[in-house]
Order: structure tokens, then C-alpha cells, then sequence
């Protein structure tokens, strides 16, 4: 059974407790970040701190702890489960305030609630890294901020159901013609070399693993380019991938009813997830 952190404290899963009036449960009033793990460390967890304190902001929600206790915490639970691979899943709501209301609760009445678990999982040798993932086009109804990483997951959920009965793993989301991302990673193609993923704005999460990955490929001379692209491009292209804390660089080789190249993974998202996780390694903490 693992060990889980609720609100200051290290409990057995079965005794972990959220409040009923917890505005993550009611109102998804809250933020996470997921942090991988390779053999026990935590890989760039400097990027995923920075970027739940920029979810925290621009929700005007108030941080717990500071980024050295989140780091404490984070080792304690490795060590508590013995965690070698996986990763670190961290969520922080709005706290429980006495009743349900739409109002934001006053921060000095109504703490946020911080609660983190492991999960184990493989992932440097994930077997879709060798077969490469289908995924469907499905429409973007999400909101308008897919820059904060709010738990408001239900339509990603969705699309991943959409993609399931499908026969696909994944879906990407299409909004006025141009593919945003996936419902939990980043989406790119690559063509005649070039390394092609949508621009950062309000319209997509900022991934952690996105910076690495363009930031590795341009040290590596490989030429990107960050601009949309629409399936019809990405099904004409000669790969596809996606990037995520939990997949790393992991390639697409169908996109709807098009095989991907050979339809099998490609050279360059090989490459990458080879550098991706050899760097990772290095730089874990
Ligand atoms: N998802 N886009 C979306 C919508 C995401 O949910 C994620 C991450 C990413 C990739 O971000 P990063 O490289 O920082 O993991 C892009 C996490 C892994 C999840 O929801 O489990």
C-alpha cells in the first residue's frame, strides 16, 4: 500500500482524507503538476515548481509550502515507496471552506489543501516507445487558459474515451483548424527534417518536457519550428510524436484513418526520446 501526503502529513492510502467541501473536489478549484521519477530522482523538477507557482498566480491561489519543502516532500514519498520509476503526482485546491460558495474563501480562513502520490510506472521502457501510438482527431471545447494546469480534466477524459473506442490510444484536439496538443502531451511533426509544434500561448499547457525536447533538438542541430499545423499536414508528414512527463517522446503513427510515414516510430522521434532520457538521467535530482 503506498504512502500518500495529505495536508502535512504521511498516510497510508486508505487513510487519506479531503473534506467534502473541498473546492478541488466541488468546483475543480485546483492545480497539479506530474513530476517523473527515473531510477529515484526526479527529472527537471525545477521546471514543473516553476510552473505550478505560475498556475498558482494566475489563479490568484495561495502556495502551502515553499518550492524547497514541495522538494522535501517529493523525496520523502520516493523514499517511503521505494519508488525507482514513475512519477509524482502533486495537486493543490482552494482549501475547504465551511459551505459551498462560488466566492473565492478568504486565504486566511480557508488554507489550500496539498496533497501528492507516487505512481509507479515504466517509462524509459514503455512499450508504445517501440510500436508508436494511434490517435484520433477530436474537437478542443476545453477553456480558454490550457496555459494553467487546473485538474479540469473531464474533456481530455473524454478524449482519451473517444480515442479508446476508436481503436486508437490517444486523441489530438483540433481548434479552428490547427491541432492545439493531446489530451495529456504536447503534439509535433516532423517534415523533411524540420521539428514542427504549435507556438506557446493561452491555447496550450507550456510543457516541461516540451522545453527540454526543442532545447536538446536545437543542441543537436535538428531545425524546429513552432507554429499550428492542421491534420491534414501532420498525416502528410514523415513522423509524428508527443512529449509528457509520463511518455516522454513518444511516437504517433496513425492519425485518424492515415498511417504516419512508415507507420512505424521514426528516426527523429527516436533520437529525441534517446537524448531526452540520457539527459534526464544525468540531470535527475
Ligand atoms: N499531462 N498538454 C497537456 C494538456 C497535458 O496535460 C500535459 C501533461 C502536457 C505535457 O506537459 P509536461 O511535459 O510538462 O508533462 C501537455 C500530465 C503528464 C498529466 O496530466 O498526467
Amino acid at each position: 500500500m503506498r504512502t500518500v501526503y495529505v495536508n502535512g502529513e504521511y498516510v497510508p492510502e486508505n487513510e487519506a482524507k479531503i473534506s467534502v467541501f473541498d473546492r478541488g473536489f466541488l468546483m475543480a478549484d485546483g492545480v497539479y503538476e506530474v513530476t517523473s521519477v527515473l531510477e529515484g530522482k526526479l527529472v527537471d523538477f525545477d521546471g514543473h515548481a516553476k510552473r505550478l507557482e505560475r498556475s498558482l498566480k494566475e489563479l490568484d491561489m495561495a502556495a502551502p509550502v515553499t518550492t524547497d519543502e514541495l522538494l522535501a516532500i517529493h523525496r520523502e514519498l520516493i523514499a517511503r515507496n521505494d519508488l525507482t520509476e514513475g512519477g509524482i503526482y502533486l495537486q493543490i485546491t482552494r482549501g475547504a471552506p465551511a459551505d459551498r460558495d462560488f466566492a473565492f474563501p478568504d486565504p486566511a480562513e480557508t488554507p489550500s489543501s496539498l496533497v501528492l502520490f507516487t505512481q509507479q510506472k515504466n517509462l524509459a521502457n514503455a512499450p508504445a516507445a517501440n510500436t508508436g501510438i494511434k490517435v484520433i482527431s477530436i474537437e478542443d471545447i476545453r477553456w480558454g487558459r490550457r496555459d494553467i494546469k487546473t485538474v479540469q480534466l473531464l474533456y481530455p477524459s473524454m478524449g482519451k474515451m473517444m480515442a479508446k473506442k476508436a481503436g486508437a490510444d490517444d486523441a489530438w484536439m483540433v481548434e479552428d483548424g490547427q491541432v492545439t496538443e493531446g489530451t495529456s502531451n504536447n503534439a509535433y511533426i516532423v517534415k523533411g527534417g524540420k521539428i514542427i509544434t504549435r507556438q506557446l500561448s493561452n491555447d496550450i499547457l507550456h510543457g516541461i518536457t516540451r522545453a527540454a525536447v526543442l532545447r536538446l533538438a536545437k543542441e543537436a542541430q535538428m531545425e524546429v519550428e513552432e507554429r499550428g499545423f492542421t491534420i491534414e499536414e501532420a498525416q502528410d508528414a514523415d513522423e509524428a510524436f508527443v512529449t509528457s512527463a509520463t511518455t516522454f517522446v513518444q511516437p504517433v503513427v496513425q492519425i485518424d484513418d492515415a498511417t504516419i510515414g512508415t507507420g512505424t516510430p521514426g528516426p527523429i522521434a527516436k533520437r529525441l526520446r534517446e537524448i531526452y532520457i540520457d539527459e534526464s538521467l544525468k540531470k535527475a535530482i
